[in-house]
């Protein structure tokens, strides 16, 4: 496709007898940010080393800025940039120094690295930390320098491998920003997450990943749909009526949560769950505070989608 700034057909990887890749397909349009959800394991950083040329897939195609990561490795090197887990950046010197220094890595020229470095701080919003050795840095300072470090070479395509795991709520809220802002400069960004609200905030497409491949994909919004489709909520006056309310609810599916006195159940037909739910608990005298239906949350979205990769496996 014209269009694809990462295209991923039938990847594969092994280590010894584990299976890291399964299989797995993948495709991210020019320009979007690409949420790859998953929990611990289920594949994302072997799926960022393969893109990045880290590593080499088993079996399967694998291209990334028009180039496959095999065969033409140091074309795609050229139009990346990678955000690791731990990025190289030196504790002791400022900001700007490191990123300077990065630059003359990469070969910009004494004088078009400062540019990009100031260029670069002024954007991540690190212009007054400057002269600040890194090893004082926030967390989420700290991120944002190493995403910075990361544009040096105004890559096509950019791959954050967990970008806020370790941050606190604020310094995920940062990098948050800088991420939409990289994406509404027109790069394209392929995030892995565990976080769901994570993909949900900034992804345009996620593709949900389990056990080495890709269990669902879609906007958040369609995974929404497309998984459970809307819920009825009923929370109870009486906690102690949870467990005779399940039994008498046209519902199946229920789930309970005793501390909210809260039962939740998917529902196909909207109107005729709301009146039924209401009518039931009516004739049976149980008092409800509130009855309300819903789109369901990524989390179950997720929740659904890994549990039925587990039933199938
Ligand atoms: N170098 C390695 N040797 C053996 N097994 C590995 C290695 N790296 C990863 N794995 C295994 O491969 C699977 C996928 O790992 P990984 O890609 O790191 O997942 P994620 O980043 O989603 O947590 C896991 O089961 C992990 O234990
Ligand atoms: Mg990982």
């Amino acid at each position: 496709m014209a269009d694809a700034a990462i295209t991923v057909e039938g990847a594969r990887k092994e280590y010894g007898s584990k299976n890291a890749l399964d299989g797995l397909d993948l495709t991210v349009t020019r320009g979007t940010v690409h949420g790859v959800l998953g929990p611990n394991g289920a594949g994302k950083t072997t799926l960022i080393r393969i893109l990045s040329t880290l590593l080499r897939p088993d079996a399967g195609r694998v291209e990334v800025a028009g180039h496959d990561v095999v065969a033409e490795a140091y074309a795609v090197r050229l139009r990346i940039g990678l955000l690791g887990q731990h990025a190289a950046l030196d504790e002791e010197l400022g900001g700007r120094q490191n990123l300077e220094m990065f630059g003359r890595l990469h070969h910009l020229g004494a004088r078009r690295a400062r540019a990009r470095a100031d260029e670069l701080l002024a954007r991540f919003d690190l212009a007054d930390t400057g002269r600040k050795p890194v090893g004082a840095y926030s967390g989420g300072m700290r991120r944002r320098l190493d995403l910075a470090a990361s544009l040096i070479t105004e890559p096509e395509v950019l791959f954050l491998d967990e970008p806020t795991t370790g941050l606190d709520p604020r310094g995920r809220a940062e990098v948050w920003d800088s991420v939409r802002s990289l994406a509404g400069a027109g790069t394209t960004v392929l995030l892995t997450t565990q976080y769901l609200e994570e993909a949900d905030q900034l992804a345009d497409r996620i593709s949900v990943v389990d056990a080495g491949r890709v269990v669902a994909d879609g906007t958040a919004d369609e995974l929404k749909a497309a998984t459970g489709g809307d819920r009825v909520d009923v929370v109870l006056r009486h906690a102690g009526q949870l467990g005779a309310a399940v039994a008498l609810l046209p519902l199946t599916g229920v789930r309970v949560d005793p501390d909210r006195r809260l039962l939740s159940a998917p529902v196909t037909d909207r109107m005729a769950a709301l009146s039924g739910v209401v009518r039931a608990l009516e004739e049976a005298g149980v008092e409800a505070e509130d009855v309300a239906l819903r789109r369901p949350t990524l989390d179950e979205v997720f929740l659904h989608l890994t549990d039925r990769t587990k039933e199938a496996a």
